[in-house]
């Protein structure tokens, strides 16, 4: 690969742009790369080292908590704390908010919610993983310990919001709201290097990604839609290909790149949807709206605008090609 741009001088060069920066944002991102890389290291090695598997007990979330689940967590989470840049951390993983309280993290501007390892259950048959983190601007005052109120924030409030998928290579995309960029990892450098600068959803796509073993306890709305997209019709390319990886940030990064929906709705089975808003559907939110697609959890109901009442709460989610999602929409409408 021809080397461009570094992510760290990327970074900086976009700093230049806003003269006020202090460059903690700076200091964030150079957390999550570093982590990023530890996590990389230590997904590589997952065959060989005894860390895959279940820990034996569940988290917050009611699931089998696995062994990179805990590892991701903790890396990420020391890699935040190591720096004094954050005053607090949200976590899939933690039961509550973490307060990070020494000297310099206490006076942190910035508040970071994560899903350190994204599509854990893949881990353990090599398929695709992630992790996907949320910045926020506190709302309690500096110098005193964060609130649970500094995380309930609705997502058009991100500062940044980004993801890391552990794939064929290792990738970091984000974006602070100009525009997504993605930077593929060189690990016989150590480094990530620019790759993908602002990408785009193509606004039509022909690939739908949803758990289809739930479809009877989907509501007809999606049902109508699923129907919609397995049927022929030459003038929009259907039927459309069905792809899905079981990895939110394996299936969205796919979309994003050739066009395409991604579906997780309510069901009989998740009455409120199973992805959490704060630490997996408004960070891709914000990516999806930032690239020129569209993020919703149910019709007129824009994820970004939903307000948060618990850290762990779970909503339905459809995200994608700006067409394919608003076509949905209609589906929803008319059916339910
Ligand atoms: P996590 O591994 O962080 O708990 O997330 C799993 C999520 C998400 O990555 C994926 O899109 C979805 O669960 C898959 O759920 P199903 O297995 O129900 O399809
Ligand atoms: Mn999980
Ligand atoms: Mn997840
Ligand atoms: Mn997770």
């Amino acid at each position: 690969m021809e080397i461009t741009k570094t992510l760290g001088e990327f970074i900086i060069e976009k700093q230049a742009d806003y003269p006020d920066a202090t460059g903690e944002l700076s200091s964030i991102f150079s957390s999550i790369r570093l982590a990023a890389k530890i996590v990389h290291r230590e997904i590589n090695k997952a065959g060989l080292a005894d860390i895959t598997g279940a820990v034996g007990n569940e988290n917050i979330q009611g699931e089998q908590q696995q062994k990179l689940d805990v590892i991701a967590n903790d890396k990420f989470k020391a890699a935040l704390a190591a720096r004094g840049v954050v005053c607090g951390l949200a976590s899939e993983e933690e039961d509550c908010y973490v307060h990070f309280d020494d000297d310099r993290s206490k006076f942190g501007k910035y508040v970071v919610l994560i899903d350190p390892l994204d599509g854990s259950s893949n881990i353990d048959v090599n398929v695709s993983v992630g992790t996907i983190f949320s910045v926020y601007r506190r709302l309690s005052p500096m110098g005193e310990p964060v609130t649970e109120a500094d995380f309930l924030q609705p997502g058009d409030q991100q500062v940044a919001a980004g993801y890391v998928i552990y794939g064929s290579s290792t990738m970091l995309v984000y974006s602070t709201g100009n525009g997504v960029h993605g930077f593929t990892y060189d690990p016989s450098l150590g480094i990530f290097c620019l790759s993908h600068e602002n990408m785009c959803y193509p606004e039509n796509g022909t690939i739908y990604s949803v758990n289809e073993g739930n479809y009877v306890h989907f509501h007809d709305g999606v049902k109508q839609y699923i129907k919609y997209c397995q049927m022929e019709d030459a003038k929009t390319n259907r039927p459309y290909t069905s792809r899905y990886i079981g990895s939110l940030v394996s299936d969205f990064h796919r979309n994003l790149i050739k066009g395409g929906i991604f579906l997780y709705p309510a069901s009989s089975l998740h009455p409120t949807g199973k992805l959490r808003l704060l630490y997996e559907c408004n960070p891709m939110a914000f990516l999806a709206e930032q690239a020129g697609g569209v993020a919703i959890s149910g019709v007129e109901s824009r994820t970004l605008e939903l307000e948060p009442s618990e850290l762990h709460q779970r909503v339905p989610f459809f995200v994608g090609s700006k067409n394919m999602v608003n076509k949905l929409e209609r589906f929803l409408r008319e059916f339910t």
